[in-house]
């Protein structure tokens, strides 16, 4: 594994986040937990490079992540859709997810993955639960948020980006 750059991604952040999915980690206590994601993006914010992630409050990975000032964000290849279709379905309030998937935790600010093709260490900058007050389009909240669960969107730092080769 070596680390790049933000300018030297190679990967387009719709397909990578919106198509292909990514997972959240966090690790607290020595508890590690990670959870597919597929809503979030890559910008800049406070002349840092930032990623944004959104976080149903149901999430257990928002436990890990409340507790700790890191969070990481893998990205990888395609032969990896059903782990990570498993990692978004089955929550680690109820099993060693990490365990099952077969992912090999490298211990860093925040749990990088082995398996990874391309890992984000990220600082957490800012949070905040949407509010149903500043929806400019309700039908969003019929539509996503029957349940009053509203996300929380992170802001973090995008410290390191690591790649494997
Ligand atoms: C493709 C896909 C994308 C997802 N995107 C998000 C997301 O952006 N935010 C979120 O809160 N949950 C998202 N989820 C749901 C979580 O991954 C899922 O609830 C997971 O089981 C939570 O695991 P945990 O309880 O171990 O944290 C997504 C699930 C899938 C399958």
């Amino acid at each position: 594994m070596r680390e790049i750059s933000a300018e030297k991604i190679d990967k387009n952040v719709f397909e990578a986040i919106g198509k292909q999915w990514m997972l959240v980690g966090a690790e607290n206590d020595g508890k590690v937990n990670a959870m597919t994601a597929s809503w979030g993006g890559l910008g800049i914010m406070w002349n840092k490079n930032v990623a944004f992630v959104f976080i149903r409050p149901q999430r257990f990975t928002k436990k890990l992540i409340d507790k700790s000032e890191y969070l990481s964000l893998s990205f990888f290849d395609e032969n990896y859709k059903s782990m990570l279709a498993y990692m978004g379905k089955a929550s680690g309030a109820n099993e060693d997810k990490i365990q099952k998937a077969g992912l090999s935790v490298i211990k860093d600010k925040a749990p990088v993955f082995e398996e990874a093709s391309m890992t984000f260490v990220c600082k957490k900058l800012y949070n905040q639960y949407l509010d149903a007050s500043s929806f400019l389009d309700k039908n969003l909240i019929n539509q996503y948020y029957p349940a009053n669960d509203f996300h929380e969107m992170y802001i973090v730092e995008i410290e390191k980006i690591l790649i494997k080769d």
